[in-house]
């Protein structure tokens, strides 16, 4: 029997991992409890990068981006949804009730309407009050006007499990960038980018600036390498680098990885300091603090 193992990125999961962990470890799928975790932190209005109470586009819509993955032939996605809260279980349905990988916007809504999902109005006073101060002293909208130091708290739920069976999951749930050009989808509801799984080799899930991870398919990099043979730390380590290399970098700009093989190694890792992931291997979750390549 394998030890369950539940990883999610940022302290905010601290909670979330603690009320996935009893079914986990008594069995349960590491799909559900990935699950799990996505939707215990869109449903944390404290959160304002995911879910309820997450910062709207520069028109003042929030709209949810998610994925969820077993392999390279089981993953669901859902983007640019605006009228559902649990886009992580949306996106689950896609995976399980569709032919298709991906459903965007308004044919996303109507499909989780077909399958009874309920409608949520997302933007919480709190995020209006924050959107309605940026939007007065940008001047002009458009997320070019952001202040970086807005920006360090830009970050995704990413959740990696492996169950008792063996069997790898992830899943990944964001409202994007603050401030958004309306319409911009980010990294993670697309598979290789934000998130990606080989049952075999191991899972990766990225958190940061969805536009690095876009232009390096990071995640399918970090699993790719794992694929190779390098243990996962290297394998975050090079794919981080290789991320960064790739891109001309602002200072607000983060990469940020976790990563898990079926034989339960992890690491977890960032290009710059201040990430957080918390590990569950047992009933008490713990926080990390991973090491970061550059210092600041
Ligand atoms: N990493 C989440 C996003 O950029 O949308």
């Amino acid at each position: 029997m394998t030890e369950a193992l539940i990883l999610s990125t940022w302290s905010f999961a601290l909670e979330a991992n603690r009320s996935a962990w009893a079914q986990l470890a008594a069995g349960g799928a590491s799909l559900d409890a990935v699950e799990a975790v996505c939707r215990h932190v869109e449903e944390d209005t404290e959160v304002d990068s995911v879910g309820l109470g997450g910062l709207p586009d520069a028109a003042g819509d929030v709209s949810l981006d998610a994925c969820v993955m077993l392999s390279p032939a089981q993953s669901g996605s859902v983007c640019a949804v605006t009228k559902q809260l649990y886009v992580t279980s949306l996106a689950r349905a896609v995976m399980e009730h569709t032919p298709h990988r991906l459903l965007a916007g308004a044919g996303a809504e109507r499909f989780a309407v077909e399958r009874g999902f309920e409608t949520h109005e997302l933007l919480t006073e709190r995020a209006r009050t924050t959107y309605e101060s940026w939007l007065a002293d940008a001047g002009s909208v458009g997320p070019q006007n952001i202040d970086p130091s807005l920006e360090e708290h830009h970050d995704t739920v990413g959740s990696l499990a492996l169950d008792t069976s063996g069997a790898l999951a992830g899943a990944c749930s964001t409202s994007g960038m603050r401030f958004k050009t309306p319409g911009r989808v980010g990294d993670s509801p697309i598979p290789g980018h934000g998130l990606w799984v080989h049952p075999q080799h191991g899972a990766c899930v990225a958190t940061g600036s969805g536009e690095l991870m876009m232009g390096s398919n990071t995640a399918f990099l970090a699993v790719e390498e794992m694929r190779r043979g390098a243990p996962v730390e290297d394998a975050l380590r090079g794919a981080i680098e290789r991320t960064a290399e790739e891109h001309e970098l602002e200072p607000e700009d983060q990469v940020a990885l976790l990563g898990l093989r079926p034989d339960g190694s992890w690491a977890a890792m960032s290009l710059r300091p201040g990430f957080r992931a918390i590990l569950s291997v047992n009933e008490e979750p713990k926080l990390i603090e991973p090491a970061s390549l550059w210092s600041a």
